[in-house]
């Protein structure tokens, strides 16, 4: 019989929310982390059958971070023919140019940091061991942007951490040859992320405008829809072949 594990990091709004409750209809056992837990997520995946275990952690915080590599892949079910990670969470972080990003903003840099970069690092170098011999199919897909890809003056800290997914994703692959990766620009998606954007100073972020515009013209993303072509393109048979990728090259 087949069985899917899937585990979904930032399961709890937006994105990572319409992935994990897909999920819940299609996989065996879904694991999910965030700093807020979801009842309704739960009795769906219980209506469906799917074991559902939710972790709360910070993953902003490097205590955390190693608790839930820990926590999650030292007991993880070695019998699924098929294992899925979702490296989904993820922060803007401090937005401001150079003279803004000073001592104050040290710590926030560093969250930042922990959570796009770290804890993504720490939770795929985990997976990436627990599966190693189990013979199954191992996926991983983390969530990077655009913003890793092509530079946004204020946007110093979060195109940083999504180019290093983008550079880790593709050392992981050459490294984990039981393992297909792919680092997914998701493009614009309407969730809190975006409201935060638009309520950003143009002082500190001066390519504000655009996101308005998207915004009023209704050209952002919906997370469901987008989460389904997603996770059709995960399921696919070629996931892997294009390791640094963008989902709005596919129909
Ligand atoms: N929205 C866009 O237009 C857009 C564009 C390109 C790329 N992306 C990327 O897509 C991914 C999802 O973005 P989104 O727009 O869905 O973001 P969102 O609406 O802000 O949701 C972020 C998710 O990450 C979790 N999270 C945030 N801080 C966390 C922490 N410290 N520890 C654990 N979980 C944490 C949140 O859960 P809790 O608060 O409950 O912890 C939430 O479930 C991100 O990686 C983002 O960079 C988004």
């Amino acid at each position: 019989m087949n069985k899917t594990i899937a585990i979904v990091t930032g399961s709890s709004r937006g994105l990572g929310k319409a992935l994990a409750y897909q999920l819940a209809s299609q996989a065996s056992e879904l694991i999910t982390v965030a700093r807020t837990d979801d009842g309704q997520l739960h009795a769906l995946a219980n209506n469906n059958g799917c074991k559902h275990t939710h972790y709360r952690f910070d993953l902003s915080n490097l205590q955390h971070i190693n608790a839930a590599a820990l926590g999650i892949f030292s007991v993880l079910d070695p019998s699924a023919s098929r294992y899925i990670l979702i490296n989904n969470a993820g922060t803007l972080g401090p937005v401001g140019q150079y003279g803004k990003l000073r001592h104050d903003a040290t710590n926030a840099v560093a969250e930042a940091f922990n959570l796009n970069v770290n804890s993504i690092i720490m939770l795929t170098s985990a997976f990436l061991e627990a599966t190693r011999n189990t013979g199954a199919d191992v996926r991983v897909l983390n969530i990077s942007s655009g913003a890793g890809r092509s530079p946004s003056a204020g946007w110093g800290v979060y195109c940083a951490t999504k180019a290093a997914v983008d550079m880790y994703t593709r050392v992981a692959k050459l490294e984990a040859k039981h393992a297909r990766l792919v680092s997914l620009a998701p493009g614009v998606i309407d969730t809190e992320m975006q409201e935060n954007i638009r309520s950003l100073d143009p002082a500190d972020f001066p390519t504000l405008e655009r996101y308005t515009q998207l915004h009023q013209n209704r050209e952002l993303s919906q997370p469901e829809p987008l989460a389904q072509k997603i996770l059709n393109y995960l399921h696919s048979a070629n996931f892997g072949q294009t390791e640094i990728d963008d989902i709005r090259h596919y129909l």
